[in-house]
């Protein structure tokens, strides 16, 4: 049976709007509209589809997850093979690479190469080829010349497009890029696995390689992956621009998702500063990456370096210290934290792993330790991420010794021997001992005098452990009362250093009501909240006095949060000690309450923030708008009232302009603000 044309019309009209969903969703990670859209558009498409069978394509939006499960992966031969990078572990290694490109390429020393410059993400290399705009097979790498036929399984990822938009891309075209299981991505699967009785995945790099080697694509479809590309394989019938940079920028046009962190770099500097930025921001991307890459960016240049073996001459990779390490586990004791929380914390024979050496790791909870089954004299694998706390990751069971210890949690307190208690529901056991427990105090102490919250410099957890053990200091206001004569008494302690701290100890004082707030320890209560509230009220007193209710109108604080405050400040104790603070003659600058939700200057105002902001993180900018009153969306619409715009602003600046939304750029925003 003939299907009309209006049907046929119908359904190239239903894809051509879900692709482009698809690709604001999955690719630019700006969605234009919600879920629901989206599902019903899908869910017509499916009711044509099956109503007129003859329709489909392989490339129809409905038919990602179509395949049949293959019984073996069949190979894939790259004519040009997938090659592997030169690590530079260290700086002079860089600078070797730099001068051999210099030399070969017979270029004055001083010259400025560019280099394109990338993470190096950690994830499984993937070919895609197109033909003709459509993608018509998938390939692992394998090794390098062969690989495996995974075509079945790359269709499922979001992120990789059955056929390419736009126009003006070669008839045959191979990219090349990373797939990879952002990290939330697999945290969340984890977490159901787990529930569900299945097994976890072991590391987000695992678990993208192994999610492309299934043989039912059911299963890698349920696996939350996504892909960056980073290259060009067979390039046939057609030309692309004749830089690398600019090519990652067309196969964007064509809709592939690349690296937003990609920058062009000038010379050895350029390099060694983005290696700096991206090592910083590594922690906050979201996924695993191991380094940084390197490109010449001019093709010529390339073809002029050749390849050595099996790597390309004109490319490294910068890679940073490992992040992962064997061990063994010595010993396992518990630490008491500010809130008294009671932590298993790992005893190691110290390994250098992410660039120091460590000694210590933690394993959270007793129900963590437990479930990694750690024991002492294991064998573990230990992680260090960024700044963030080493931790062990997992045991290594074929290395378990015969004999080991298994560890049991304390009933008592390791510091004050207070009852050690465990709330039904809650994973973290807690010492009971309050501010009796020498741990809390301390732990409290230096919370008040970090860099966020008073920030006294000079002021190191040994002294602060030695002023609580010799009882000197009891709470954040017996700092104030510190005297030169008795700062000189303890150990390891100058006349220098004694006047520099008192010297901190005093400018502390001047402060702001965030800070102050923050550095109270209030559980529940971080950087943020500290921020709202101070806004918000405007001054302490209100704060103290604020019922829950009206606790709970400011923004971030819910009835939790809001009962913690309220208990806190209805403690005598606590009330005693802000006011000796009060009275050593801490001040801060008073506002006005900044009625935040029902009346500020920016109520009923929407606004969205693109692209990066110098100097100011977007959950800085976030909380100023809000603080004024304003409302911030992660999408352009009609109802946005400003798009707020910094380096590097994609689609929704575009977009604000279409719609003639108002666009303040940094200085302009800044100023913005000023004027409210
Ligand atoms: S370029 C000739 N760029 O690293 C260029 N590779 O050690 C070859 N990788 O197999 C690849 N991020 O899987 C390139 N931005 C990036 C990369 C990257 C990760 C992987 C890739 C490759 C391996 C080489």
């Amino acid at each position: 049976m003939a299907v009309p044309a209006s049907v046929k019309k119908k359904v190239q009209n239903l894809r051509r709007e879900i692709r482009y969903h698809n690709h604001r969703y999955h690719v630019l990670d700006d969605p234009e509209v919600p879920d629901a859209e989206y599902d019903r558009l899908m869910r017509d498409l499916q009711d044509l589809e099956k109503a007129h069978p003859s329709l489909i394509t392989p490339d129809s939006p409905t038919q990602r997850v179509g395949a049949q499960p293959v019984s073996a992966f069949g190979t894939v031969e790259h004519k040009l093979p997938m090659l592997s990078l030169d690590n530079a572990f260290t700086e002079d290694e860089l600078n070797d690479f730099h001068r051999r490109v210099i030399d070969r390429l017979d270029i004055a020393v001083d010259s400025q190469i560019e280099y394109a410059a990338e993470p190096k993400l950690d994830g499984a290399a993937v070919s895609l080829l197109y033909e003709k705009g459509q993608l018509v097979r998938g390939a692992t790498r394998g090794d390098g010349t062969k690989g495996e036929d995974i075509t079945h399984n790359v269709r499922t990822i979001p992120a990789v497009p059955l056929s390419l938009m736009g126009k003006g891309f070669p008839r045959v075209l191979e990219i090349r890029g990373e797939v990879f299981m952002p990290l939330a991505g697999f945290e969340r699967f984890n977490t159901e696995a787990l529930a569900k009785g299945d097994k976890a995945l072991v590391n987000p790099r695992n678990a993208a390689a192994g999610s492309l080697r299934q043989l039912d694509p059911r299963l890698t479809a349920a696996r939350p992956l996504d892909m960056y590309v980073y290259s060009v394989g067979i390039v046939d019938g057609g030309k692309l621009p004749d830089r690398h940079s600019e090519i990652l920028s067309v196969l964007e046009d064509w809709g592939m998702k690349v690296c937003p962190e990609r920058r062009v770099v000038t010379g050895i500097d350029g390099c060694l500063e983005y290696y700096r930025r991206i090592g910083e921001k590594r922690s906050a991307l979201g996924y695993d990456i191991d380094g940084v890459v390197y490109k010449v960016d001019r093709l010529d240049y390339q073809r002029d370096l050749g390849f050595v073996s099996r790597a390309p001459r004109w490319a490294i990779a910068h890679k940073f210290p490992a992040q992962e390490e064997l061990t063994t586990v010595r010993d396992v004791e518990f630490q008491v934290g500010r809130t008294g929380a009671v932590t298993p914390v790992a005893r190691l024979e110290p390994v250098f792993v992410g660039g120091v050496t460590v000694s210590n790791a933690t394993l959270h909870n007793m129900d963590e330790l437990n479930r990694k089954d750690v024991r002492i004299g294991d064998t573990v694998v230990i992680r260090r991420a960024g700044d963030v706390i080493p931790e062990v990751v997992r045991v290594i069971k074929e290395r378990r010794p015969k004999r080991t210890r298994k560890v049991k949690a304390p009933a008592h307190c390791p510091v004050c021997g207070s009852d050690v208690v465990r709330i039904e529901g809650e994973a973290v056991a807690r010492c009971s001992g309050g501010l009796f427990c020498a741990a809390q105090r301390a732990e409290a102490l230096k919370h008040f005098v970090s860099r966020r919250a008073l920030d006294v410099d000079g002021l190191g957890s040994k002294l602060i452990e030695q002023l609580v053990a010799l009882e000197r200091v009891k709470n954040p206001a017996d700092l104030y009362t510190l005297t030169r004569e008795e700062l000189i008494s303890l150990e390891r302690m100058g006349e220098k250093s004694a006047d520099n701290l008192l010297a901190s100890i005093e400018r502390s004082k001047q402060t702001t009501l965030a800070r102050f707030l923050f550095g109270l320890g209030i559980r529940e209560v971080g950087e943020a909240t500290a921020a709202s509230l101070a806004t918000y009220f405007g001054k302490l007193s209100p704060i103290m006095e604020a019922s829950e209710e009206e606790l709970q109108a400011v923004p971030d604080v819910g009835p939790v949060v809001a009962t913690r405050i309220r208990s806190f400040f209805d403690e005598a104790h606590n009330r005693e000690i802000i006011q000796a603070l009060l009275d050593s003659g801490f001040s801060w600058e008073e506002t006005e309450p900044a009625a935040i939700s029902t009346n500020g200057p920016l109520t009923g105002k929407v606004f969205v923030l693109t692209g990066t902001l110098e100097g100011i993180t977007r959950d800085e900018a976030k909380d100023r708008i809000q603080a004024l009153g304003g409302k911030v969306t992660g999408s352009v619409s009609k109802k946005t009232d400003y798009v707020v715009y910094g380096e590097k602003a994609g689609s929704k600046l575009a977009k604000a302009q279409k719609l003639d939304i108002a666009t303040l750029d940094q200085n302009e925003f800044e100023k913005f603000l000023s004027d409210q």
